[in-house]
């Protein structure tokens, strides 16, 4: 491209070119100046390098609008990030490659979004912190049995699904929902075009029962201190939860079938029961059910972004003061 470089600067006689890879911007106050200058741009690059300029990527627009420039919104008078760009740098940044990004931060006008990485960050130091803690509680039921599965996903999700403790495969690999049942909320995450790094995913206990089966109330008592914490680090909107012994944690009177994909509003988060996507797995009336109240879930996020009055006009969501009140609820988070 450097033979590119020559023609536009010492040919053309552009002042203001700029060019990163195959993206370039030529900046001109004449929008005629440019309008004739890009067939000759476009006979350069096609004549001498074989190369077409793609239509829809020609644009053609005021200083003022700002410009698209390799992650920034360029402005007449200061620098943005693209959205997009602020998306993937919340998706992406971690301990490792923090120091990178705050480089790129610099160059723009980005308040909003260094705060926003840093309270990622600080809330995966914590959660780092309480799995450090729970590793050391030798009191915990079920230690000497089974490994601990913490839970996982980003430190800042929206929503935090919760199952009722690990199984065979989330055991062996430290991870929560890596078998089948897993597998289903993938796809089912997928479906509703929420990767599974976008949220957070854990269990009530966090170690296995032996052969897989009901975890004890006592383990769940056990347990409940850590759940409680990691749900205010996270600080969800959402609190989904998988089976009836999750769901029964937060909303002890609720029956699953008829609680499911109904939300409850405690403290100004929704607790929202899905089936087990394990008892799915067996029924495929109980799949379509899962797959129905999966696909409510953006739109429950969306309104509880909107705060609480909008909450309440939502269909199938209560507040808190309409269903009986369990005397520990209010301790849960
Ligand atoms: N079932 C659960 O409840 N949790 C898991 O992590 C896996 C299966």
């Amino acid at each position: 491209m450097n033979e590119f470089d020559q023609f536009v600067k010492h040919k053309l006689n552009v002042k203001h070119y700029f060019r990163y890879t195959d993206d370039f911007i030529i900046l001109h106050q004449n929008e005629n100046y440019l309008k004739v200058l890009l067939p000759e741009v476009a006979e350069f690059l096609r004549e001498r390098l074989k190369l077409n300029l793609h239509p829809n990527k020609v644009i053609l627009k005021k200083l003022r609008q700002g410009v698209d420039f390799l992650g920034y919104v360029v402005l007449p008078y200061h620098r943005v990030l693209r959205t997009k760009t602020k998306r993937r740098i919340l998706k992406k940044v971690n301990a490792k490659n923090l120091q990178s990004y705050l480089g790129i931060l610099k160059h723009c006008n980005a308040f909003e979004i260094k705060q926003k990485i840093l309270n990622k960050m600080s809330k995966a130091e914590e959660l780092e912190k309480l799995k450090k803690e729970m590793e050391a509680d030798k009191s915990l039921p079920l230690l000497g049995t089974a490994n601990l599965v913490f839970g996982e996903g980003r430190p800042d999700a929206e929503i935090i699904f919760i199952g009722e403790a690990p199984g065979f495969h989330e055991d062996k690999l430290s991870r929560p929902f890596v078998g089948q049942a897993g597998k289903l909320l993938d796809k089912l995450l997928a479906g509703i075009k929420w990767p599974r790094e976008s949220v957070y995913i854990t269990n009530i206990v966090k170690r296995r029962p032996p052969e897989n089966r009901d975890p004890l109330p006592e383990e769940i008592e056990a347990y409940k201190p850590y759940l409680k914490k990691q749900i205010q680090i996270i600080d969800p909107k959402i609190i989904a939860t998988l089976g009836r012994f999750s769901m029964n944690y937060f909303l002890p009177s609720a029956k699953i079938s008829l609680g499911h994909g109904k939300g409850v509003i405690i403290k100004s988060k929704i607790i929202y029961p899905l089936y087990h996507p394990a008892a799915a797995l067996r029924s495929t009336q109980v799949l379509k059910e899962l797959e129905n109240d999966f696909k409510k879930l953006p739109a429950l996020l969306d309104a509880n972004r909107g705060g609480p009055e909008l909450l309440k006009s939502i269909e199938n969501v209560k507040a808190e003061e309409t269903i009986p009140k369990a005397p520990a609820q209010s301790s849960l988070f």
